[in-house]
């Protein structure tokens, strides 16, 4: 029996992983880096450091810590122009009436996000207050796949690691939860995942799983 659940942001509770593939493709440009949908895949779940990296690998000269913090604040300043956009309307239904369902129930809700954006958008959402406990990447040192931000999120909420459920879209999200001895519910790419212990297709068989 599941007394919480920990919800990935980026994917899972918003589509936000559109805008960051277009900030991040508009800095690969701008520097003349190939950078596709695929590429973006592994970006998934990553902290925006280490997502600059890994577009980097494709670069053709060096880049200097200094020119790489520039590279990922560009980055953030296209994306965060589209967060500034988004309004309560981009909460799908299906997503608010899940929350609102659980939370009924009694299950105690969270979010562990690596995103430093996380109070920006749960704010755009209307989700400000929501949540009992947000642990994102401005509390943790290890972004997923490391379990340091569900382990955080289970620790605050004062819950087992095993009462609690956790929603991931992404792989590494997925390897971060399993590594810390969670139950995971898998959706998109992350329902695909070895190591998803539930896999679904719609969100709202997470109601279901809970009330089982
Ligand atoms: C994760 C996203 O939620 O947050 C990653 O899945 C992103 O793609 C990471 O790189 C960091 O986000 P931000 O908002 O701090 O740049
Ligand atoms: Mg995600």
């Amino acid at each position: 029996n599941k007394k919480a659940v920990i919800f990935d942001l980026d994917g899972v509770i918003c589509s936000t992983d559109k805008y960051h593939y277009i900030a991040w493709k508009a800095m690969a440009d701008s520097i003349q880096v190939y950078f596709d949908e695929n590429i973006n895949h592994r970006l998934r779940g990553v902290s925006r450091m280490e997502s600059l990296e890994i577009i980097l690998e494709r670069a053709k000269r060096e880049f200097t810590e200094e020119e790489k913090i520039q590279l990922t604040e560009k980055k953030n300043q296209i994306y965060q122009k589209m967060l500034n956009q988004m309004s309560e309307s981009d909460l799908s239904g299906e997503v608010w009436n899940t929350l609102k369902r659980l939370k009924e129930s009694g299950i105690l809700l969270a979010i562990g996000s690596s995103s430093k954006n996380t109070k920006l958008i749960l704010e755009r959402l209307g989700l400000k207050d929501f949540f009992d406990i947000v642990i994102d990447g401005n509390d943790i040192s290890n972004s997923k796949p490391d379990p340091e931000v569900f382990l955080k999120a289970a620790d605050s909420l004062g819950v087992p690691v095993e009462e609690c459920l956790v929603v991931e879209d992404a792989n590494a999200g997925i390897q971060a939860a399993y590594a810390g001895g969670f139950q995971t519910v898998g959706v998109q790419e992350a329902a695909g995942n070895e190591h998803t212990t539930f896999p679904v297709k719609h969100f709202d068989e997470i109601i279901k799983l809970i009330e089982a």
